[in-house]
């Protein structure tokens, strides 16, 4: 099976501008990889320079795209307006916004001070509403035709998780506005989509949520129905499409791309694929049995 593929033509986003918050690393990357194939120009955005100036040169040799690096900590609205002036500057207009730059760590939530819960806050939902607000402004203020945003967040959105209660209360509050203004800004041409990746090894989150030998005690691949974890081309497969005119009538959606783990966590009867075939012979028997009685 070939999930490690491209999936869209060639050109498929050529001539268009497109801003990956927290591009320098991890999946911000890989998608600024496959729209720079794709004939996108890219502006990729973080607090650490040097990190993004060394993705972008790396990704421009290796795609021939233009990959502009900007620092941007999206937690400060004058920052998040300058980096949208630096993208119009250098590339004319910019088409695209993908929400991708997140901070978070394992923790019980009795241990966290209130900063320690402000910070995640501030990065993922703060951070999506300041660059989200910033480009609409702008899309709706110049009249642009198209413009697109899609947010990165994660299934635990609507499940809420243990142990990283202000990302999960932070990726919900990012899920309500993408289907908010999904229908307020329509209007204006702007669709918002959303993507809910399940377990993509990265550095920066495997460091942060699965510490030390944490890696082998709770391996991600086993909590996954299809037995792996996810490819990082397939997601940018993934939001190649959301960001691209061939889903111009996808407009509120949130995407679950997790090989189904957290249906198996959901459902009330999933465990018993721990039952071997065997013995079912034996317990429809059983089942059967009591009926007759
Ligand atoms: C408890 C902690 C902590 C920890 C930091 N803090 N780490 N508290 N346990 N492990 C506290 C600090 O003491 C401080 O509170 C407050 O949090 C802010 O910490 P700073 O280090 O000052 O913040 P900052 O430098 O802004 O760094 C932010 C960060 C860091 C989130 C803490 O980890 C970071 O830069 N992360 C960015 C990348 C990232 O997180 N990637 C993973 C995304 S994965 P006090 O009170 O002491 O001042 C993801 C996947 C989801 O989202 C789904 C997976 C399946
Ligand atoms: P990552 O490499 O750590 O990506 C996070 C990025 O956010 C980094 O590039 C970081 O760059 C940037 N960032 C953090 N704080 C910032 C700030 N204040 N301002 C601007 N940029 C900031 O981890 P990842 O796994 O690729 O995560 C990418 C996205 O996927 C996140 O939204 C995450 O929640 C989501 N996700 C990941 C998984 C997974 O399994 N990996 C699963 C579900 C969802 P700097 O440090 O340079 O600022």
């Amino acid at each position: 099976m070939n999930y490690k593929g491209k999936m869209l033509q060639d050109n498929a986003l050529k001539g268009q501008t497109i801003v990956v918050t927290g591009g320098g690393s991890g999946l911000g990357k890989a998608m600024t990889r496959y729209f720079l194939e794709l004939g996108a120009n890219v502006a990729i955005t973080s607090r650490n320079l040097e990190k993004l100036q060394g993705t972008a040169k790396e990704l421009e040799t290796e795609t021939g795209g233009i990959c502009l690096p900007l620092q941007c900590d999206v937690r400060h609205y004058d920052q998040v307006e300058a980096m949208l002036k630096n993208t119009l500057d250098k590339f004319g207009k910019v088409d695209g916004l993908l929400n991708n730059a997140a901070g978070n760590f394992i923790s019980p939530t009795e241990r966290l001070s209130a900063n320690a819960f402000d910070t995640i806050i501030d990065i993922v939902l703060k951070g999506t509403k300041n660059c989200t607000l910033a480009f609409g402004k702008h899309w709706i203020d110049t009249k642009q035709e198209q413009s697109v945003i899609l947010n990165i967040v994660t299934t635990y959105a609507w499940t809420g998780s243990a142990y990283v209660v202000p990302s999960a209360t932070a990726k919900a509050g990012v899920l309500a506005m993408t289907r908010s203004l999904a229908v307020e800004w329509a209007k204006y041409g702007i669709r918002s989509n959303a993507i809910a990746p399940g377990p993509f090894p990265t550095k920066g989150a495997w460091d942060r949520l699965l510490p030390g030998d944490l890696k082998e005690k709770f391996d991600m691949s086993k909590k996954v129905p299809l037995q792996r974890v996810g490819d990082h081309q397939e997601l940018a497969n993934l939001a190649a499409y959301l960001i691209s005119d061939f889903s111009a009538y996808v407009n509120g959606e949130v995407i679950t791309i997790d090989g189904g783990e957290w249906l198996k966590g959901a459902g009330q009867f999933n465990l018993l694929d721990q039952i071997p075939e065997q013995m079912w012979d034996m317990l429809e028997q059983m089942i059967r049995a009591k009926k007759s009685k």
